[in-house]
């Protein structure tokens, strides 16, 4: 759609892929741009620089609660929905990871139909497929997923695709591969290997891999994910999924041997039995194609860059990240 002049509503634009979305959505020629988060994972200072700009605002509500929604969505054009409960929280609180990540999202799939809004980018993830049995995964791989939080994203697919037919609404669903960069915490299971790899390695002690180190991920640094979002507001296109990585694999190994050099640890990784439940995935790659060819999205920030950029927000935020107390 076209954005000039237009009110964008970002729910869950507080947390980390969110409020980098909010950033570059400043960029852009809109109206408006409306918050909209309860703060359980996201924070009020990745907003610092966002709310510089006239043109942001935030409301502080939950996707549980219809009226609040409805009452920011009325005058939104386009709406990001990224809120959600992430992979451990769905495994350790089922019900409520079904509340929040699939009647959240139809709450505010129901709120966009109901005020007519032109487009909405829901945040689903490549946690749909679960470990790759074609390589690299298209938007055609089977669902080969094994946990509650990629039930839950499958399962609000499903009811984007049934709005699209029985209602009209406009929607593209992202599939994000593994974001990691600046204002990243614990709370994914795992780019928070990445963090605490990042702890131990600034440390000077060895970072820990649980398992052989042979996991591989699609790694894709948050700045890409929010231009991606970006593009998929631009775009036309509609009722389609679409797989945001970098198309790149790279193992744990290989992760933590990038976070020794960039931060000059001379401590030797070290190996231990792996605690990953079966149901988490192990080897993940994206076709980037169809985000490519549809939406004019190719990730830009290779993995070691991006990796050096997390390092250099750490050494400047020691507070986001727990290492102090306050906000500098
Ligand atoms: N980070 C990744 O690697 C990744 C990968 C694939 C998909 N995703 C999806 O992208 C989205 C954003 O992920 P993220 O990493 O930025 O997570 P995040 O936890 O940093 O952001 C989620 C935001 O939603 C807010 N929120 C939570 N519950 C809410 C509620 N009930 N009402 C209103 N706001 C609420 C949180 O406060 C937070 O600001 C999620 O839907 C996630 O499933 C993330």
């Amino acid at each position: 759609m076209n954005l000039a002049n237009t009110s964008v509503a970002v729910i869950g634009g507080a947390g980390l892929i969110g409020s980098h979305t909010v950033d570059l959505l400043t960029k852009e020629n809109v109206r408006e741009i409306v918050v909209y988060d309860n703060l359980t994972s996201g924070k009020i200072e990745f907003l610092k620089k966002a709310f510089s700009d006239q043109r942001v605002k935030f409301v502080n509500g939950d996707v549980g609660r219809q009226d609040q929604l409805d009452a920011i969505i009325r005058g939104a054009d386009a709406v990001v929905h990224l809120a959600a409960s992430l992979l451990l929280k769905c495994r350790a609180e089922p019900i409520a990871g079904f509340d929040l990540n699939v009647k959240g999202t139809l709450n505010v799939m129901q709120s966009c139909v109901d005020h007519k809004v032109g487009r909405l980018v829901y945040a689903s993830s490549t946690s749909v497929y679960g470990d790759a049995i074609e390589e690299p995964m298209t938007e055609e791989h089977p669902f080969n997923n094994m946990n509650m939080y990629g039930a839950t994203k499958i399962a609000s697919e499903a009811l984007l695709h049934a709005y699209h037919h029985e209602y009209g609404l406009q929607y593209v669903a992202m599939r994000y591969t593994n974001v990691y960069g600046p204002r990243q915490g614990y709370a994914g299971v795992y780019m928070g290997v990445v963090t605490r790899m990042f702890d131990s390695a600034e440390r000077g002690e060895s970072p820990v891999i649980f398992g052989d180190g042979n996991e591989a991920y699609d790694l894709i640094l948050v700045d890409d994910a929010a231009r991606a979002n970006i593009c998929a507001l631009n775009a036309e296109s509609t009722d389609r999924g679409y797989n945001i990585g970098t198309g790149v694999k790279t193992s744990l190994s290989e992760v933590a041997e990038m976070i020794r050099e960039l931060t000059g640890c001379k401590a030797p990784v070290v190996y231990k039995p792996r605690q990953h439940s079966a149901t988490l995935v192990r080897n993940r790659v994206a076709s980037t194609n169809r985000a490519s060819d549809e939406l004019g999205f190719r990730s830009t920030v290779a993995l070691r860059d991006g990796l050096e950029r997390l390092r250099q927000w750490r050494a400047a935020n020691p507070w986001a990240i727990g290492l102090t107390v306050t906000p500098a």
